[in-house]
């Protein structure tokens, strides 16, 4: 019962608890947020969309380098977006990051928008994945890349890998179904990165390059 409440906060932190599990994934989750924003590779001008950003650690990275870009996010919880804007409160009033309560699947975003789209433990918890990767599609820039980082699915419960593991509200995937779904939506060049040297199993992320300006799929 316990377990399902907080399973239930990861997926969607409100209230107290909410901003109790946000600050814990923020120290929790910092090595892979550091990682994922080193492998993003991003110059001051780029736009950049965080999908799913929690306690907003990656956007505050992000704007140590963006000052003429913009790093905009959009996440479901409105206890993360309020505890997102406060961590990011100077970025915020400058403009150069925005942060937008909604869900993934109906981004409120202009086509061809983004130069970067990227999201860390969230794919799993969104119910329509395919349409989310799709609108992702929408929103980057011709040349655009899109990258997704999980705890990959062999890793949920490593004692036994082949264990059937997930529930109906957080779906784990494989890099593999991962590199499907990306094609699917649209994407070319996919690829799986991961830093095998490291003790954090969550450095593990899928890329993929926006490189048509209509799904050839
Ligand atoms: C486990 S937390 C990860 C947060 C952060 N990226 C991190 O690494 O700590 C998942 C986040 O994704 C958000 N989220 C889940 N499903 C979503 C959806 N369909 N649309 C928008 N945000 C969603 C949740 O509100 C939560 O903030």
């Amino acid at each position: 019962m316990l377990g399902k409440i907080i399973d239930g906060q990861y997926r969607r932190p409100s209230g107290l608890l909410g901003r109790y599990i946000g600050n814990r994934m923020a120290v929790d989750h910092y090595p892979e947020n550091l990682w994922t924003v080193s492998i993003l590779q991003s110059k001051a001008t780029d736009w950049i969309l965080e999908c799913g950003f929690g306690a907003g650690v990656a956007i505050q990275e992000l704007a140590r380098v963006v000052t003429q870009g913009r790093i905009v996010g959009i996440d479901f919880s409105e206890t993360m977006v309020d505890a997102a804007r406060k961590r990011n409160a100077v970025a915020v009033k400058r403009g150069i990051v925005q942060l937008h309560y909604g869900d993934v699947s109906t981004m409120p975003f202009g086509d061809d928008t983004f130069d970067k789209v990227f999201s860390i433990h969230s794919i799993y918890f969104w119910p329509k994945p395919g349409e989310a990767l799709r609108q992702i599609w929408r929103v980057l820039k011709l040349g655009g890349m899109v990258l997704l980082t999980i705890l990959p699915k062999d890793k949920w419960n490593p004692a036994n890998p082949d264990a059937l593991v997930g529930t109906a509200e957080c779906k784990p995937y494989s890099g593999n179904e991962l590199v499907h779904m990306l094609t699917e939506a649209g994407f070319s060049k996919t690829q799986v990165v991961s830093d095998e040297h490291s003790e954090v199993p969550s450095k593990y992320c899928v890329i993929g390059l926006k490189v048509n300006d209509r799904v050839t799929g």
